[in-house]
């Protein structure tokens, strides 16, 4: 890659549009804006609204463009349509030297796409995530393997995300493993030590995180009558923070209102739900960003799911796999519930989705790949924030 104007910032679009993409691309946008080598450039689309809203202070950048594209109960095409557009005319009238992207939503798709059309070199973080099964998830797994037919860049958080990608003809010089950028914003924000966990008693403390389109209707409803038998147990205090989706609502809800032991509340802030992470027992979810935060914190997490993109976690005793039925996430929970020896097990199984530095390489790789100098230190700026500099303290001096 060739150094774009000489002594001007790289120009670097930053497209999110859903409440993980904020979060993990949220250290990268605040290494870039302390740094005089980048230009950051954040583009929101809006594709989730109060869920992206009220995790835009965690980039420290202020918003170039917003598009507002969300509407409820949104088809995907409908929504895929609305995002190439917006985005289309974004990229057209900002011409950046590099699109970022991350994960595999449709926000991601779109932006990269949007670049394509452009012939503007994509950067993709989060890159090599597969389950190996097309339609599952749905339909982020074809997106993120879309994603990885046009990008130049691919941060793969892991050594088998970087596999992947070669597996699949990705030039080797193109894949760069990084770590994933959730877990530098994680202990960024858990260092400031300013959040307020919702959990209110010495009962155990399972917190639950349910979404995913595939199992949207039956399926999640029956899984919404699993967590509620496991209420029943009446030791179990249940905080539920409920993802916006009418669907998802429609499912749950009918389930899960009125249990004296089950806290159903609005999607939390990221500040207050790390710190109802760090304080909870046990973790029951079907995200793919609490897959990795969890194991980071020592907190089993049982995998609502029946396919994982994140085997590290399962292989390294962090998580299990315990799929959608009903019994068997019932029992997986039971288990971990009464046995201290299989919790204690999982508990101190580790994480292994990166140090806190995945930021720190990816703004490398990207500065010196635009031939920027990254000064006699060799390192680009101090990226990712120390202990004590988190989001309420942040400064760029
Ligand atoms: C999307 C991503 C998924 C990601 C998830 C993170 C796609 C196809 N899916 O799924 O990969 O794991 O975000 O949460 O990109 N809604 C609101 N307010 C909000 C957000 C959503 O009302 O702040 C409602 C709207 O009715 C919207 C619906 O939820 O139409 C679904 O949102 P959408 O972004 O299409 O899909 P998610 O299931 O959130
Ligand atoms: N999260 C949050 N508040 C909540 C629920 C989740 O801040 O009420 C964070 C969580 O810490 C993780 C991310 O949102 O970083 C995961 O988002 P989600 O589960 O919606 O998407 P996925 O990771 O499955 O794509």
């Amino acid at each position: 890659m060739s150094p774009n104007i000489i002594g001007a910032p790289v120009r670097a679009m930053l497209v999110l549009g859903t409440r993980p993409e904020a979060i993990k691309l949220a250290p990268v946008a605040r290494a870039m804006a302390r740094s005089p080598l980048f230009d950051p450039i954040v583009v929101t689309t809006g594709q989730h609204r109060e869920m992206l809203q009220q995790m835009l202070d965690l980039l420290h950048v202020p918003v170039h463009t917003q598009l507002d594209v969300m509407r409820d109960r949104q088809q995907l095409s409908t929504l895929t349509a609305r995002l190439i557009d917006g985005l289309g005319e974004t990229v057209r009238a900002e011409r950046p030297d590099l699109v970022i992207v991350q994960g595999d939503t449709t926000t991601a798709l779109t932006g990269a796409l949007a670049a394509f059309y452009e012939h503007i070199p994509i950067a993709h973080v989060e890159a090599g995530l597969r389950t190996g099964v097309l339609d599952n998830p749905f339909p982020e797994e074809a997106n993120r393997r879309l994603i990885g037919r046009m990008a130049r860049w691919h941060f793969a958080p892991t050594p088998r995300a970087a596999a992947h990608l070669t597996a699949e003809g990705v030039p080797d010089a193109e894949v760069f493993t990084t770590g994933n950028t959730v877990i530098d914003n994680l202990l960024w924000v858990l260092a400031e030590g300013t959040g307020r966990s919702l959990f209110e008693s010495e009962l155990r403390r399972v917190l639950v995180t349910l979404h995913r389109r595939e199992n949207q209707g039956a399926t999640m409803r029956a899984m919404g009558g699993a967590l509620r038998r496991l209420a029943d147990r009446g030791d179990v205090e249940m905080v539920l923070p409920l993802h916006k989706s009418p669907a998802v609502r429609d499912a749950l809800l009918p389930e899960l209102t009125g249990h004296p032991n089950i806290r159903v509340v609005e999607p939390l802030g990221y500040v207050d739900f790390s710190a109802t992470l760090a304080s909870c027992d046990l973790v029951l979810t079907d995200s793919g960003g609490i897959q990795e935060e969890a194991p980071t914190l020592g907190k089993p997490a049982l995998v609502l799911r029946t396919t994982t993109e994140r085997p590290e976690a399962v292989e390294a005793g962090a998580a299990r796999l315990v799929g959608t039925e009903p019994e068997s996430i019932l029992e997986a929970a039971i288990t971990l519930l009464d046995d201290p020896v299989a919790y204690e097990r999982m508990a101190t199984a580790g994480n292994p989705f990166g140090d806190g530095r995945a930021t720190d390489r990816i703004v490398a790789q990207l500065a010196e790949d635009f031939g920027a100098d990254a000064g006699p230190e060799g390192a680009v700026v101090p990226l990712v924030g120390t202990p004590g500099e988190g989001p309420g303290s942040y400064s760029t001096a």
